[in-house]
């Protein structure tokens, strides 16, 4: 039985959608049958991360309704074997969408995937409860920023209100220069949320780049982003991989 991972954060533009990309990428590249989906309905953007909006034509509310399989919804992707992707609907927002059929579309997709990665839409409304109501795990991407980890410590709190157990945390665009002038420590932003680090992405113009061109991170280059991104995504597997001691100030 597959995996089902939700993507979550309180603010919007903290990089769940560059987190699904990238560690989706990285799971398929290590072997792991792997499906990324768009839970972000009306405003979903997955497809233009990883380089496939030609093949967004049919999404998963086509499923929910019975109009096509999951299998015809699905597409392998061009590049990455192993990595398929299952867009959003353009127009339809998540009241559209029954939370049962919901359910039931994700019990398929554990049998027929190693892991499911969701993005959600930012903050805790219907879309997220949506994304997140058959997750058995979620990562909370944050930034530094002050407002981006107080938000991300209520959906923290709605997640296991929600029954979700593991939670962990991605500290996303870190910059280690302004983090010292800031006095701000990864580890209070630990603190802050509750949760328990599952890897720190620093700020990388790379990111740009690659979404710019349509090109997934992991074909665009293996430093900086990409490679914390692989970390990540060799965690998720359950390999031990040092979080580095220069995040770690002493305190
Ligand atoms: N580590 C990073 N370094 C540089 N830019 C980043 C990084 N992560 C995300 N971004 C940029 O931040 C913006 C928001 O990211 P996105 O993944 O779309 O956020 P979200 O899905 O949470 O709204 C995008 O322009 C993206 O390119
Ligand atoms: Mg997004």
């Amino acid at each position: 039985m597959g995996k089902v991972i939700v993507v979550a954060s309180g603010k919007g533009g903290t990089g769940k959608t560059t987190s699904v990309g990238a560690i989706s990428s990285c799971l398929a590249a290590l072997g792991q049958k792997t499906l990324c989906m768009d839970c972000d309905a009306g405003l979903r953007n997955l497809d233009i991360i990883i380089g496939m909006t030609d093949y967004a034509v049919t999404d998963f509310s086509d499923v929910l309704s019975g109009f096509i399989g999951l299998d015809e919804a699905i597409t392998e992707h061009p590049k990455i074997s192993g990595l398929c992707f299952l867009p959003a609907p353009a127009f339809d927002g998540p009241d559209e969408i029954d939370p049962k059929a919901m359910s039931a579309l994700m019990e398929q997709i554990r049998e027929r995937f190693d892991y499911c990665l969701i993005d959600s839409p930012a903050g805790i409304g219907p879309g997220f409860r949506l994304a997140a109501q058959n997750a058995d795990m979620a990562i909370i991407v944050t930034t530094g920023d002050i407002s981006s980890m107080r938000d991300g410590q209520r959906v923290f709190g709605e997640l296991r209100n929600m029954g979700v157990e593991e939670i962990r945390l991605i500290v996303n665009r870190v910059n280690p220069k302004s983090f010292r002038r800031i006095e701000t420590t990864v580890d209070d932003i630990i603190d802050t949320i509750g949760a328990k680090l599952l890897g720190i992405v620093e700020e990388d113009e790379a990111v740009f780049f690659s979404s710019n061109r349509e090109t997934p991170l992991i074909l665009f280059g293996n430093k900086k982003a990409a490679l914390q991104f692989l970390h990540i995504a060799q965690r998720i597997t359950g390999a031990r991989i040092p979080l580095g001691s220069r995040w770690r100030p002493a305190r």
